[in-house]
């Protein structure tokens, strides 16, 4: 059998003959066909059919030192040569993933004891779960096994992660989500306030619901609460002043574990090493993983509080081996990207520069887009936002879904090499990389209008539709 690729289809053709693309629409990829990405430097990318774009999303919201890092692919490859893979399982271990765990340990928010390596965000929640269920099981709480968690979060599409995400296409004909999973409201002032209600109003209803939603479930029924600090492919929701500090406060009184999803948050997005620093939240437990290693290799983590290790710890004597953990758990080529990416990350204060450029990112969108008529409202911090479209600014109405008014704009920007994501309500997402400069902000917000310019008159016949 001759196994070496057909050559006489274009690479379009045989994508559509034989990729199955996630998150992508089956009927209308076999019209459309693929983008096909050869190339990348910096903050841009290359398609096979030479046009040049700024990735204003940073790939899928996790390149943070760019691409073209040669110190990360030298790391990658030294590694290769000297040990491609030896596992974990029975006590074994790589040095690369010891010294990644040690450094993620020191510096992450609240009191992390163990890091637990997987090889994505959706996997590192799968395992969250099962966690909060062994230690309720080794704590004699069999009842406490419900997770809480938000309208509009992504989590990810595993079974468990899957059902922990508050977005209808991750559930529609998978018979999900899981029983165990109770939602409370998404904390987006601009959609979920009332009229009139003000934010701390707003936040205070938030609490209220969360205290409500135990008092009727049962403190004793309930495991965990997970939130992305900043949520992301639920449209970049920044939630309200003091929310994420009360809803800690909260927990702690119900004990109830606070698993924070920082796999965008984490590795300086808002500018803070975590996104649970710069809310001031010391969870029990944390997910991460894309920023880990900017992409460049498939890694994430479990990073196990005190309380939770400890009770493991003391209950291993009798319960015998921790039956969790993959095959490639703390892959050594994985951990040795990590290795050199988060060096580069503190080398070239990147975190700060996320601090600083976001500042700058996000005043310029706001008075870029924040009155365009066709913008409802601009949203994010740090190096993370989204500018949400909209059919009517003073009401607020929404675009009927129909039009498909987001994924044009989605198509158009990328016509004028620009990727953004379009997320639900039409809002377009985008979180750069941490290097980015102001001419790259200049860049991404000449590029943005360029595509709103062009998408008026859908917008508009869409409106009066
Ligand atoms: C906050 C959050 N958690 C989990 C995931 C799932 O990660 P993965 O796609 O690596 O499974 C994502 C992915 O976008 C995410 O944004």
């Amino acid at each position: 059998m001759d196994l070496s690729p057909t050559h006489n289809q274009s690479v379009e053709e045989l994508d559509k003959e034989n990729i199955f693309h996630p998150f992508t629409q089956p009927k209308a990829h076999m019209a459309t066909g693929p983008r096909i990405i050869t190339g990348a430097r910096g903050v841009h990318l290359e398609d096979n059919r030479g046009n040049q774009h700024i990735d204003a999303l940073a790939g899928l919201w996790c390149v943070n030192v760019g691409y073209g890092r040669n110190e990360i692919v030298e790391a990658i490859t030294e590694q290769a040569a000297k040990l491609p893979y030896y596992h974990s399982f029975a006590s074994m271990g790589t040095e690369p993933g010891v010294f990644t765990a040690d450094t993620v340990k020191r510096m992450a928010p609240g009191n992390m004891a163990r890091v637990l390596f997987g090889c994505s965000g959706s996997d590192a929640n799968d395992t969250q779960v099962k966690l909060v269920w062994y230690y309720n099981n080794l704590k004699g709480r069999p009842k406490k096994k419900k997770i809480i968690s938000r309208d509009r979060a992504y989590h990810g599409v595993t079974v468990a992660a899957g059902s922990l995400t508050g977005l209808p296409p991750v559930h529609n004909a998978f018979d999900l989500p899981l029983p165990q999973v109770v939602r409370v409201r998404c904390p987006h002032f601009y959609h979920e306030a009332e009229v009139g209600e003000s934010e701390a109003a707003f936040c205070d209803r938030l609490i209220a619901e969360l205290e409500a939603t135990i008092e009727r479930e049962g403190a004793d029924t309930i495991a965990a609460f997970i939130a992305e600090p900043v949520m992301g492919a639920g449209g970049v929701v920044v939630p309200p002043e003091g929310y994420l500090p009360r809803v800690q406060e909260v927990l702690r009184k119900n004990d109830i574990l606070f698993i924070a999803d920082e796999v965008i948050c984490g590795f300086g997005r808002l500018g803070t090493d975590f996104g649970s620093q710069y809310f001031g939240i010391e969870p029990d437990m944390v997910s991460v993983a894309k920023g880990i290693t900017s992409g460049y290799q498939p890694l994430s983590a479990v990073l196990v509080g005190e309380e939770v290790w400890n009770t493991i710890l003391e209950d291993s004597e009798y319960l015998g081996v921790f039956g969790h953990g993959y095959t490639y758990t703390a892959h050594p080529i994985a951990c040795a990207a990590a290795n050199a990416n988060l060096a580069i990350m503190e080398r070239e204060g990147l975190t700060a520069n996320s601090a600083r450029i976001g500042e700058t990112f996000q005043r310029r969108l706001r008075e870029t887009f924040a009155d365009h008529p066709w913008v409802g409202e601009v949203r994010g911090v740090g190096l993370i936002a989204a500018v949400e479209l909209s059919a009517d600014k003073a009401t607020k109405r929404r675009f009927d879904p129909a039009a498909g008014i987001g994924k044009a704009f989605q198509s158009q920007a990328l016509e004028n090499g620009l990727i953004v994501r379009a997320m639900m309500n039409d809002a377009i997402a985008m979180s750069p990389p941490l290097i980015l400069n102001e001419a790259n902000i200049e860049e991404i917000i000449g590029k943005f209008s360029e595509t709103l310019a062009a998408l008026e008159p859908k917008m508009a016949a869409a409106k009066t539709a």
